[in-house]
Parts: structure tokens; C-alpha cells; sequence
């Protein structure tokens, strides 16, 4: 298949490009395609002609995002609705990435697909945007939600952790935020299976079992054998501009009424990234 992947420079655009190379991709970077020109998007998709746009191109800056909701929006709004409109004008499919903070984190049990969704930060609300114009203007599209991302290539919790570790003799890390660490390697991997096995929907994919951010890091320290001292604090006592939910475990839960097998522990994931 003709597979076009926007946001090719990103953690996971660049597994992407890895986990597809049995097909025939396109990689396009914010300078092959800038997805907030609708002329630029039906340009290149017009010429391209793609079985497939593989939308991971996006606005990620959660913190950064409270202070610049416009640039957030634009990207991850309208350049979503750029991208679905000439995925639709040129008869592509179209897949679009999502997250865990569409959610509030009010819930006690991990949210299904079909789940309320009240995002409480301007991130979140920009990648809601998103999908309303996948589904309204692609109604035979893939949207997968995921969430904690780490990864080769990127810029993420697991590498500043190691950073810090190098640094400082203690580590204060949030623990009451709970969610699904997930390897961009894997989730790119289920990406491919998804797109091969002609699914269509909203589907949450994440690796298996979910922590805080406060457990997270005591595992990348226990992996590295790096003995530094984390101190578990609660999210309140940082200074961080956006809201994150208190609880945004996503339930893969499609892919269990499906029988298709969930991805691997997180620690496992883990194990693997910081083996290679
Ligand atoms: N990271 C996470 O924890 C996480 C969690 C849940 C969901 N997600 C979603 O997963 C997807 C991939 O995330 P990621 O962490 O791999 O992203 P990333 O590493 O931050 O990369 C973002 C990519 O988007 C591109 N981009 C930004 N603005 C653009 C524009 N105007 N036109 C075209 N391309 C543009 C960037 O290109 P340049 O480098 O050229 O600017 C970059 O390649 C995103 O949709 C994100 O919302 C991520």
C-alpha cells in the first residue's frame, strides 16, 4: 500500500516509518507539509494520491499549549481538518492519533472508547477538536488514542528522568497522576496490524498495566541501576501551567472484544527501550 505519515520527525512518526517499510511510505516532515495550509495539505496529498495518511503530526507541548492555545488549535484542530478534508477529497484513509487526556481523570475504572470524554487542558481540547473533524468529515477513519509515550528519537519522561538522574542525588516525581506508559515502538507495531487487518473505529492502544509518574521513574532508575533517591510529591506541588487528569489509564478494550492480543506490560516495553 501507498502509505503517507505525516510527522515523520516525531518519537513515533519515525517508528512508524520503521514499523511500514513492507509498504511503500512517504514520510512528510513540517517542511514537505505544513498540515495548517489547507492549499499546501491538498497539494501534496493531490499529488501523492495515498492509499493511507497516517496523521501523527501534531502540537505536543501540554504545558505549552495553556500559554499558546492558538498555535495548539491550529495544528491540532485545523490541520487535523486540513489533512481529513483531502484525505476525503482524494478517497484516502485516514488514521489520527489522539490521547488520554481527552478524559477528566474522574473515573475509577480505565476508560473504554466509548467513554464521556471533558478534557481539562487546552492540549487535550485541541486533540478532541481533532478527532470531531475526522469523524465528521472521514467516517470510515481509524483514530487511535494512546498515551505516556517514550521511545527512540524523542524528546519524553523516560530520557528526562535519565538526565536528571545524572545530575541530581534526588528526584521529586508526581504520584497522583496515574496512567499507561507506552512504547512508541509497539504502538507503531499495532498501528501496521490495525491498518493490514481493515479496522475502523476509535480504538485505545497502550502497553498492558499503568503506574504514576512517581512509579514510572522508580523503574527506569531499578532498570539503569542508577541509585538515585525518588521522592514521590503530589501533582499540586508543581508548578506546571496545564491541569493533567488524576487518573487516565486507557482500557484497550476493543482490541480485547476483537481477541487481538494487548500490547506487552509497560515494564517489559520499558526493559526493551532502555536494553537497546
Ligand atoms: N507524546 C505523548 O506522550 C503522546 C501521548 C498521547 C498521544 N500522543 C499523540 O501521538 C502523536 C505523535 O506524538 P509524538 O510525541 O511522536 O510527537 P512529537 O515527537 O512531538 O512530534 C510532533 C511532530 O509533529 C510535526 N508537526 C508539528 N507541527 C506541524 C505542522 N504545522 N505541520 C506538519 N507537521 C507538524 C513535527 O514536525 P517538526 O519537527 O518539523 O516541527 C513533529 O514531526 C501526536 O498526535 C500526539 O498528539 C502523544
Amino acid at each position: 500500500m501507498k502509505i503517507a505519515i505525516t510527522g515523520t520527525t516525531g518519537m513515533l512518526g519515525q517508528a512508524l516509518c520503521k514499523a511500514f517499510a513492507r509498504h511503500s511510505i512517504y514520510p512528510l516532515s513540517s517542511g514537505d507539509a505544513d498540515v495548517t495550509s489547507l492549499p499546501t495539505v491538498r497539494q501534496v496529498f493531490s499529488d501523492l494520491k495515498p492509499d493511507w495518511i497516517i496523521h501523527s503530526a501534531a502540537f505536543t507541548g501540554v504545558d505549552e499549549a495553556e500559554s499558546k492555545p492558538l498555535e495548539a488549535y491550529r495544528v491540532n484542530a485545523l490541520g487535523t481538518r486540513n489533512v481529513a478534508l483531502a484525505a476525503f477529497e482524494n478517497k484516502s484513509e485516514l488514521l489520527y492519533y489522539s490521547t488520554d487526556y481527552v478524559f477528566d481523570g474522574r473515573q475509577d475504572r480505565p476508560y473504554r472508547e466509548w467513554d464521556p470524554t471533558n478534557p481539562v487542558n487546552e492540549y487535550g481540547r485541541s486533540k478532541l477538536a481533532g478527532e470531531f473533524f475526522v469523524r465528521s468529515l472521514c467516517p470510515l477513519h481509524l483514530i487511535v488514542r494512546t498515551s505516556w509515550l517514550f521511545g527512540p528519537g524523542g524528546s519524553h519522561f523516560v530520557q528526562k528522568v535519565l538526565e536528571r538522574a545524572k545530575k541530581e542525588e534526588h528526584l521529586n516525581v508526581v504520584n497522583d497522576q496515574r496512567g499507561s506508559p507506552t512504547f512508541s515502538t509497539d504502538l507503531a507495531y499495532m498501528t501496521l496490524c490495525l491498518i493490514e487487518g481493515g479496522k475502523r473505529g476509535t480504538y485505545h492502544v497502550t502497553n498492558s498495566g499503568d503506574c504514576t509518574w512517581y512509579e514510572f521513574a522508580c523503574k527506569i532508575a531499578a532498570l539503569k541501576g542508577i541509585p538515585v533517591k525518588v521522592n514521590p510529591i503530589d501533582g499540586s506541588a508543581c508548578s506546571a501551567p496545564a491541569l493533567r487528569p488524576a487518573y487516565s489509564v486507557l482500557d484497550n478494550y476493543l482490541l480485547k472484544l476483537e481477541g487481538i492480543p494487548v500490547l506487552r506490560p509497560w515494564q517489559n516495553a520499558l526493559a526493551a527501550f532502555l536494553g537497546d
